[in-house]
Formats: structure tokens, sequence, C-alpha cells
């Protein structure tokens, strides 16, 4: 039997290789991405293809990878790939979508701190040559009111640290979420922004977030306040953000993400906020740090590894999710096939028919596509295999032991 092989694009991190060489997976690494006829003629005899955010995955690499089971993204987006149609190609696709939680929120904490204790002024004054000695405008942040709009991976997070500063925090979501420590679920947005001291912003890309923090919601802030954005660019409207600061009434902000960011390190960079006094600019880098490059690496690798040793798709973002372990003596089949009534039936005749005895089976569906794990007691013949191969909803059939 050939190895499994692995084709690593644009320097995923090294840990990766640690993961796969354990597991007798081959690798071959290029250090940048490659455009679509590249990847093409390298996917030929490729099992497993790790990308970051610049190569693109489209429709037709995907037809053309006739050996490719599973993409690795080790990054936070899959907006690079062709999601349904790699569904449809049998190809499941993994990311990391908490690796860097606490890079943002180590961010955000820093920020806050040192934009209600004026610190980009006093720095700037310094490095200007004058000693601008002062307590005005500088507070502790103990006591204050943290508003975090949106209480998911990186709000939840911030809101622990945020306490154990001794900060009051209150928080707004559309879903329900569980309040951790004392952190208490404000009735609105209005609420939040009429109390917070300090507002950060950490709700997600969905298309209805554009522009949701403008006029209306800079107006309701406190006197003083401050305002923190590291979630998504086009969220919040800087043209007002800008008046606030400029009229004195918001006293400081950060942010980190754009509506229109450049490409490439060095490119020169454009924005309304350029200049402001206690503005602090970040160039989208609240995820980037050594140590979440490292999550990334292991946590996109292991779930790689995990799909292809046990079928496990927990967290793929284009499969559903079936949680595995590998069970020691078992054979498992794993099936993707067409989400259409019957499928499971058709399947388990088959098995039956070929005396085949189920010692558990799982299934799970997700708008076009099923999957379903069987572990049986004895490996398949051929011809059981051809027949389920020959179902016409099947997508793949794979045997696992
Ligand atoms: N700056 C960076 O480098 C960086 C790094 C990682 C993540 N991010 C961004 O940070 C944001 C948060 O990431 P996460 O992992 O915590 O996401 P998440 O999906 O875990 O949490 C988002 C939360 O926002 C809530 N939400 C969505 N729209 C809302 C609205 N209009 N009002 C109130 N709540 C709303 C959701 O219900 C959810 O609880 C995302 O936009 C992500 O892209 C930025």
């Amino acid at each position: 039997m050939k190895p499994t092989r692995a084709l690593l694009l644009e320097s995923v991190h090294p840990l990766a290789d640690d993961v796969f060489s354990a597991n007798g997976i081959e690798i071959e690494r290029h250090s940048g991405g490659l455009d679509e006829d590249e990847l093409i003629d390298a996917l030929h005899d490729v099992d497993i293809l790790g990308i970051r955010s610049k190569t693109q995955i489209t429709e037709r690499v995907l037809k053309n990878a006739p050996k490719l089971k599973a993409i690795g993204a080790f990054c936070i987006g899959t907006n690079q790939i062709d999601l349904p149609a790699a569904a449809n190609a049998g190809i499941a696709v993994f990311n990391a979508p908490f690796s860097n939680t606490r890079s943002v929120v180590e961010l955000t904490i820093s920020e806050l701190i040192a934009l209600t204790r004026r610190l980009t002024q006093r720095d700037k004054a310094m490095h200007d040559g004058v000693w601008d000695k002062t307590a005005e405008g500088a507070h502790e942040v103990r006591g204050r009111t943290l508003g975090i709009i949106g209480y998911g991976n990186i709000g939840s997070q911030l809101s622990v640290i945020a306490e154990a500063l001794g900060m009051r925090v209150l928080f707004y979501d559309t879903a329900e979420k569980l309040a951790l420590g004392n952190a208490q679920r404000a009735d609105s947005l209005s609420q939040l922004l009429a109390e917070a001291d300090v507002v950060s912003l950490h709700v997600d890309g969905r298309a209805g977030n554009a522009g949701m923090f403008g006029e209306e919601q800079f107006a309701q802030m406190k006197q003083g306040s401050i305002f923190i954005n590291p979630s998504r660019g086009f969220v919040v409207d800087l043209e007002s953000l800008r008046a606030h600061i400029e009229s004195g009434h918001i006293a400081g902000a950060a942010v980190d993400v754009f509506p229109q960011e450049p490409k490439r390190r060095g490119d020169a960079f454009e924005s309304v906020l350029r200049g402001l006094p206690n503005v602090i600019l970040t160039p989208h880098v609240g995820g980037s740090t050594v140590e979440a490059q490292e999550n990334i690496g292991q946590f996109v690798a292991t779930k790689l590894r995990d799909y292809l040793q046990y079928g496990a798709t927990t967290l793929s973002v284009n499969l559903p999710n079936l949680a595995l372990q590998a069970v020691p003596g078992s054979h498992r089949i794993t099936h993707l096939h067409r989400n259409v009534p019957g499928v499971m039936a058709r399947m388990n005749q088959i098995l039956a028919e070929h005396g085949v005895n189920i010692n558990g089976q799982l299934l799970a569906t997700e708008g076009e596509v099923g999957y379903a794990v069987t572990d049986i007691s004895s490996g398949l013949d051929d011809e059981t295999v051809t027949l389920l191969r020959q179902m016409d909803e099947t997508i793949f059939v794979r045997i696992l032991k």
C-alpha cells in the first residue's frame, strides 16, 4: 500500500510535521502558495493538503485531485476554499477556529489598560522630548465597567481576564450565552453602551453585522469612554468614530481591523483614524503571535490525522460532524453520501445480505451530504465494498482499521 502523502504550502508551522511524521505520513513542503494549474499538477498523488489564507482552492482544483481526502486551512478563515464543492467531492476541510483566541484577548487587555492610562500620549510626549508628568485623564481599570459586544470564544475569555483585573463585566450577545464568573448580561445594546467605560467589539463576520456600530451607537457611549475593535473592519463606521474622538466624547480607541486592508506587509495604509490622539492602530495582528501559529499547526494537523485514521469529523467546516475514537479490534466503514431518504436502509441491507455484523453505527447529516460511520467485527470482502461504492448516493466509501 502506498504511504499517505501530505503537501504543505505557505510555510505551515513545523509542528504539523511532527504530528504527520509520527503517524507515518510523508510530507512535501513549498514555502509559497501555488496557482491553480501548479496546484493541479502538485496534487496528483496527494492525500492531505495544508494551506494558509493565500492559496485558492477552486472547484476545478478539487475535481482534478483524484486522491485528495482532506484540506487543512492552517488559519482561521476558510473563504479561500470552495467548501460545498469540497463536500461534494468528498474532501473534508478543517481549520483552527480558536487557536488564536488568547492572543486577541491579550492584545485587547493591553490596549484597554494603555488607553485608560493614556500611555500613548505619555509615550509620544517623551519621544518628542517633553516630560509631561500628570495624572490627568489617567485611571485604573479596576472597578471600571467593560462592555463586551459578542460573547463568543474571544468575548467570553476576555470577560474572565478582565474580571481578574477587578473590572465589572457587562456583555451583550444576540444569542443565549452562559455568563462566566460575575459577568452580567445586558438587556440591550443601549444599556451596555450607557454603562460601559470601555466598549470592546467581538462580533462575528455575518453579513448582517455590516455597519452595526455607527453614529447612533457612538452617541450612546459614556462621555470619556474607550472603544476597541479587534473583530471585523466592516462592522464599524470609522468616520463616526473619528468625529467622536475629535469632539472629546470618546477618550481613546484601539482598532486592529479595517474595512479595506492592504494586501502585503510594507504596503501603504490609509485611514481617517491616522494621527488622532490616544488612538492605537494595529495592522490586523490581534491573532498574530508565535504561540497562536504553534497552536494552529498542532490543532489542524491533529484534526487531519484523526480524520484519516478514525474518520472523526469534529469541527470540520464542510462535512457533518461526528466525534469518534478508534475502536481497537473493530473495522470501520466511513460512508459519505448524498443526503436523501433511504440511504441507510440500502447500505444496511447490503451489509446484512453479506453477513456483516454491525457493532455500532452513527449518522450525521448537514445540507446536501450525510456521513455514516459503521463499526463491524470483521473485514469486508471486495464485493460488499464494490456494492457500497456503486450505490447512486455514494460520494465515498473508506475502510479504516
Ligand atoms: N483581530 C484578529 O486578528 C482576529 C483574530 C481572531 C478572530 N477575530 C475576529 O473576532 C471576532 C470574534 O471571534 P470569536 O472567535 O469570538 O467568534 P465567535 O463566533 O465565537 O463569537 C462571536 C459572537 O458574536 C455574537 N454576535 C454576532 N453578531 C452579533 C451582534 N450583532 N450583536 C451581538 N452579538 C453578536 C455571536 O452570537 C457570537 O456569540 C470575529 O469577527 C473574528 O473574525 C479577529
